[in-house]
């Protein structure tokens, strides 16, 4: 037996992105269902990003989800950027005006939104299988699901929203010979921890070692994440937790500081890539967060991503379901692929600069270390990372 429903926008994926797009569509008063093939638990324990660019805070707060990151998230002025043993420090607030970044973690706000949205009485369906799109050149595209309890789903919808992640079905679903994609590959992985110590600094080191890259961050007063440069088909069996504490103190280390160590609590290796897939709509099938483009983590822009489109997706949505007006969905796609290409470049570019290449590149190398020199040096250079770092496409969301 099959249950149909209608509801206006069917959402696939209860990551950051089709969480906040329900949320956002609730607000201006739009109903939604999000299915997620996921275990609620699993979706609020998975460990991804952890950094917000002050636009993301800004939208955040002003749609009312800002209360708990807000007395949670811990608010960084700037980062060093470490390389040849020095230590340098750039002030954001100084060279961009007064912008800033905040550290709090993505499982943080797919806490947040879970719980306000099952507040307000909305659906998510945890736990879904042979989740399916169609209908698709009509007006009223069907999204087809099986619950928990095993049965079978579907729903007419007036829109879809594919926020289902790098490997999810919507991408799949598009017209072939529709999509373009655009890639590029990197030739080594992060090994990321979770420790149960201070963090060692008040502020993000990203750290250029010749014997690999390195990043200090945290996620709260008490919890610090760091991340190591590894080969890019590194088995995690190889790095015992003394292994991994090791080479943090070698790559981060430098005269008069110290990096506390503390149990390790997770531990996992991630490829690295840059993708992006375009356009990301299909007539009411839209694409939003990783379903569409992937950055490589250096950075933290792949967050900031996701909840850009799905605010610029919900006013679009908003625009054409509500008033008939369909020049905001049809802007979409070119809308967030501006925002998109600025944070593939400037996470391929930060990325290339602190990362060492496994082939011994003497002379990429030796551009690196200048390229290091001239940010920390120039504030022209310091302020293009700065400005990129906290973000500078404007995000609103009007009341
Ligand atoms: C984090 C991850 C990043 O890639 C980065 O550039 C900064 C912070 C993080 O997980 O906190």
């Amino acid at each position: 037996m099959t249950v149909s429903s209608r509801t206006q926008v069917g959402i696939v994926g209860a990551g950051p992105a089709g969480l906040l797009l329900s949320y956002l569509l609730a607000l201006r008063g739009i109903d939604s269902i999000v299915v997620e093939n996921r275990s609620r638990a699993y979706c609020e324990a998975r460990q991804r990003a952890g950094l917000l660019e002050a636009g993301s805070v800004e939208l955040l707060r002003s749609v009312g989800l800002g209360e708990r990151m807000d007395a949670e998230g811990l608010e960084h002025g700037g980062i060093y950027l470490q390389f040849e043993g020095e230590r340098h420090h750039l002030d954001f607030r100084d060279l961009t005006g007064g912008r800033w970044v905040t550290i709090y973690a993505q499982t943080e706000i797919v806490k947040d939104l879970i719980q306000a949205r099952l507040a307000a009485g909305a659906t998510i369906e945890f736990e879904v299988s042979d989740t399916s799109v169609a209908g698709l050149d009509a007006d009223r595209p069907v999204l087809r699901y099986t619950d928990s309890a095993g049965t079978r789903h579907q729903v007419s919808c007036d829109a879809i929203a594919g926020c289902d992640g790098f490997h999810g079905v919507c991408r799949d679903s598009m017209p072939p010979g529709l999509i373009q994609t655009a890639e590029r590959e990197y030739p080594y992985s992060w090994l990321g921890i979770l420790a149960s110590v201070a963090p060692s600094t008040d502020e993000l080191i990203y750290s250029r070692h010749p014997d690999g890259f390195a990043l200090h961050t945290m996620r709260t007063r008490q919890v610090s994440r760091l991340y190591l440069q590894v080969p890019a088909d590194e088995d995690i069996d190889r790095w015992p937790d003394e292994r991994i504490w090791t080479e943090l103190q070698h790559r981060l280390g430098i005269p008069g500081w110290e990096l506390k160590e503390g149990p390790i609590s997770e531990k996992a290796i991630s490829p690295m890539r840059s993708f992006v897939a375009y356009p990301m709509r299909y007539r009411r099938l839209f694409l939003a967060g990783d379903a569409a483009h992937i950055v490589p983590p250096t950075g933290a822009k792949g967050l900031n991503l996701a909840l850009a489109d799905v605010t610029v997706l919900a006013k679009a949505l908003t625009s054409l379901l509500q008033e008939g007006d369909a020049d905001l969905v049809d802007a979409y796609s070119d809308t967030c692929l501006a925002r998109v290409w600025r944070a593939t470049h400037f996470s391929w570019w930060m990325t290339s600069m602190l990362h060492v290449d496994p082939n011994r590149d003497e002379f990429g190398a030796a551009l690196q270390i200048a390229q290091l020199r001239y940010v920390i040096s120039s504030r022209a250079a310091a302020t293009t990372l700065a400005e990129n770092y906290t973000g500078y496409f404007r995000l609103t969301w009007e009341p």
